[in-house]
Order: C-alpha cells, then structure tokens, then sequence
C-alpha cells in the first residue's frame, strides 16, 4: 500500500517511523510519504491560511497550496488515491472503515489545522478521486495529524504480512462486534489476585464459552450500542443470562 500524508507539521507524524508501521515501511508491505503542506506556498511567509467569510474565529486553510498538494500527489491523469480528510465533522472511524481502507492501493490525507481545510478542495478533488471526510470521535483536537496516527495504526496492522500473529486479529475487540474478554498472564497468583480457573483448565470448550460470555457481559456494561446492533445474530440466551 502506498500512504502519502499532506500537514503542516510533518514532524508530528514522526512515530511513523518507529515500532510495526516502521517495520513494515522498512520490509516495503507500506510505502510511504510525508509531505509539507508550505513546500507547495508561493508567497514569503509561505501562508496557508486566511480569515474564514461569513466571520466566526480562528482561521481556515487556503485553497491554493491544498489544490497543487493534490494536483502534484494525484495528477489527474494518474491512478487516484482515496483521500482522508480527518475532521471532527467526519464520518466516524471504525473498525470496519479501518478494514475497508486496508484493502486500498492508495491513500491520500490531508491534515487540516485551525478551523479546518476550504471546502472548495474537497469539492474539487471529489471530481476525480474518493473523498472521504473521518473523525476519530465526538472531540476535537488541534488537527489532523493524531487521527492520521490513530488510522494508520488500525489499518496497518490489517495488512498481510505486518502482524506475526494473524490469529490475534479475529479475537480482539471489535473483530466480531464484541469486546473482548480480559486476558491474563503468568503468574497465577499476584498480590492476593487469582487468574480465573477456567483459564488454567485445558479446557478448550469451556475456556471458548467463558470467554464469550466475558465478552458479552463487557459489551452489555461498556457498549450496550454495540450490543443491540448484534441483537440479529446473538442466541438470544446469552443475552437472558448476562
Ligand atoms: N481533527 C480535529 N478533531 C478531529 C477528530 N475528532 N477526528 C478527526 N480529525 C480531527
């Protein structure tokens, strides 16, 4: 997959560079840029932003050096990316969009900063290419850097090759609209605190129910949204039993 990602604080996306997406940017399973949002300014002050019309505070990112950033990493007669746009007013992240955008060639994000990106490029670039508006949830933050982070995370570690352990990605949270059941470790016993029993059985059925039922009573306190959008496929006697 390659990732092009377009801020005015490039730095910000250092952590790129460490742990698994660092590794996998290093085995090439993830090809990928930064870019300086100013690198594509005319003026000396390399501006990027102006006051917003119709009044309001703060400022809103210029058109102009968005639409060359694109024009430059998307030419149009080139394959398109699908561009990210983090943004409070997005659809929200999921694990499914995290999914879906792991099965893409090619992702492009632009990070808004300030009180966010002229509408006009995305408009724009929505002509020739996806655009897709994200937000990590109901907060706001300073821009778009920490979401492309928070993305980047979710949708490498989906691509073949990047997790050792495969098998980690159907059990986890969120894998089958579920939280997942609390996991332990050795030793047995720690500060007055056992590991469940069950755990230490060997037994596989019993250790596959507990675990559902675990997931399922976590999901019903935690997330009962999450829980009612399951309601079709759940045996409705787990539910009784919670
Ligand atoms: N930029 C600012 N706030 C954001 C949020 N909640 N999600 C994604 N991008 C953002």
């Amino acid at each position: 997959m390659r990732v092009d990602i377009v801020s005015i604080f490039p730095e910000y996306l250092a952590p790129l560079d460490l742990s698994l997406i660092g590794r996998a940017r290093a085995s090439g399973l993830l090809r990928l840029a930064v870019h300086d949002l100013r690198s594509w300014t005319h003026d000396v002050h390399r501006t990027v932003d102006d006051t917003p019309y119709g009044g309001g505070p703060g400022m809103v990112m210029r058109p102009e050096p968005w639409g060359e950033a694109l024009d430059a990493l998307a030419p149009a007669e080139a394959p398109q990316p699908r561009l990210l746009v983090p943004s409070p007013a997005g659809t929200p992240f999921t694990q499914a969009m995290a999914h879906e955008l792991a099965a893409e060639e090619r992702l492009l994000f632009a990070c808004g900063r300030y009180e966010g990106i002229d509408q006009r490029v995305l408009e724009h670039a929505a002509a020739r290419m996806p655009v897709t508006e994200v937000s990590l949830g109901d907060y706001v933050l300073f821009g778009g850097e920490v979401a492309v982070l928070v993305i980047l995370e979710a949708v490498t570690r989906l691509l073949p090759g990047v997790l050792g352990n495969a098998g980690s990605l159907d059990e986890e949270s969120h894998a089958h609209g579920l939280l997942e059941a609390p996991v332990y470790t050795k030793p047995p016993s720690w500060r007055g605190h056992d590991v469940p029993e069950i755990l230490r059985s060997g037994d596989h059925g019993r250790i596959a129910r507990w675990r559902r039922d675990e997931a399922l009573r976590r999901t019903a306190a935690r997330r009962p949204d999450m829980l009612a959008a399951l309601a079709d496929d759940l045996d409705k006697r787990d539910v009784a039993a919670l």
